[in-house]
């Protein structure tokens, strides 16, 4: 034999070492590990119930995948570039557990499909995590809206004092923002929980399969309708990482509050001193690192979602290599949201309100012009004239001096 990879039979020399580097992805996509056998056995499952393999095969085919699976839990299997990537890793772990019978699994079945068919898996789970998260976050949002509910203190627009609120009034806005992002979490699901495997390669297999069958014996709500998209669909993907990006700009602009609310020219909050730091040459420094990084790595999971997209851009129908490129920036996002969330909610939960410093900013600034205008107009005045005879009274306020 020429090549000893899997596919080496139509190859008449090794591939070269650098090029064997160069396209491995086992170092990332071995997260996938534990989704990649749960595939596997359904698949091989499948295969039994249409009588492709026989039921001893599928036996021995589903304690060889376990036993695979025991040896990655407890950090002993050896993945190896020269194996690319996690799937042929597993079948090469599988192959020394069971011997010949191994190679009957991938019947009727790409890595293709069966990569499109990890990354539904784990993403199906993760999703339902960051949504679990989303709603811890809103009960602590909820809980100190509830505890402070007679603070009031300045809204703002553009940043100038504009009209009085309620501090509750402020928290659920963002109770509100983390809602509407575990709805669309909760549509990307549905997007989610569809099985691709039965495509193949492609166009399907000449096997006489039952895709349907894998797809409930995986808890999926239904199956691709076009084996061509069924292996390109990385839209699921994109739209989960347009999602976590909404969450993430939205714990970036609570994160630019927080951090400027704690600054000594507000001094609306104090954040507890677990989630702070220090500085290592001014003693007094307290600094708001947790909000600050989260604002920071708001821009990660953007360019996740940019890089995404734009490897996808070009590809013609149906899978390409360059669709290996998915994985990193997906479990960036899945990471980076998963930490950024589950930090911030006890950060809430801890935060000092300062109602006093709160209350005393309300009373600068003129905040009750509106009311006056109000007043005025319903009193009769045309709105247009209470408005300029409320601002002339600010302005002479400022004239004179007296706050
Ligand atoms: N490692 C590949 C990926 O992540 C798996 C699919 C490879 N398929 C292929 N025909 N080269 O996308």
């Amino acid at each position: 034999m020429k090549n000893k990879k899997l596919w080496g039979g139509r190859f008449q020399a090794e591939t070269h070492a650098d090029v064997d580097e160069f396209l491995a992805s086992v170092q990332v996509d071995q997260a996938l590990a534990q989704d990649d056998i749960t595939g596997s056995i359904a698949h091989a499952a499948m295969l039994a119930h249409c009588g492709i393999i026989t039921q001893e095969e599928y036996d021995i085919l589903q304690n060889g995948l376990l036993a695979v699976k025991k040896d990655i839990d407890a950090g002993e299997a050896k993945f190896t570039i020269a194996d690319e990537d996690v799937h042929m890793n597993i079948e090469r772990m599988l192959t020394e557990k069971v011997g010949e019978v191994a190679g009957k699994l991938h019947t009727a079945r790409s890595r293709n499909d069966q990569v499109a068919l990890d990354v539904h898996l784990y993403l199906r789970r993760e999703v339902l995590t960051i949504i679990d998260l989303l709603n811890q976050l809103r009960s602590v949002l909820i809980q100190k809206a509830a505890e402070h509910e007679q603070v009031i203190l300045p809204g703002y627009t553009h940043l100038q004092r504009a009209q009085p609120i309620r501090l509750a009034h402020h928290f659920l806005a963002y109770a509100a923002m983390f809602e509407r992002d575990a709805i669309r979490l909760k549509n990307n699901w549905a997007q989610i929980n569809i099985s691709p495997l039965g495509a193949a390669a492609l166009a399907g297999s000449s096997f006489k399969t039952d895709p349907a069958y894998t797809a409930k014996l995986l808890g999926f709500d239904g199956t691709y309708a076009n084996s061509l998209d069924a292996v390109s669909d990385r839209d699921f993907m994109v739209e989960f990482l347009s999602c976590a990006s909404l969450i993430m700009m939205h714990l970036s602009r609570f994160s630019e509050e927080l951090i400027l609310w704690s600054s000594q020219e507000f001094a609306f909050i104090q954040l507890d001193d677990a989630y702070c730091t220090g500085s290592s040459i001014m003693p007094q420094k307290k600094n708001p690192d947790v909000p600050e990084l989260m604002r920071g790595k708001t821009g990660r999971v953007y360019g996740d979602l940019i890089s995404l997209l734009t490897t996808l851009k070009g590809l013609p129908l149906a899978y390409n290599k360059d669709m290996q490129e998915d994985k990193e920036p997906l479990f960036d996002a899945v990471k980076t949201v998963k930490a950024s969330l589950a930090i911030f909610a006890p950060l809430i939960e801890t935060l000092k309100i300062n109602a006093d410093k709160m209350q005393k900013a309300v009373k600068d600034g003129f905040l009750n012009a509106t009311d006056l205008a109000d007043d005025l107009a319903k009193a009769g005045m045309p709105f247009r004239e209470a408005h300029r005879v409320s601002g002339e009274m600010v302005a002479h306020c400022i004239q004179k001096n007296c706050y």
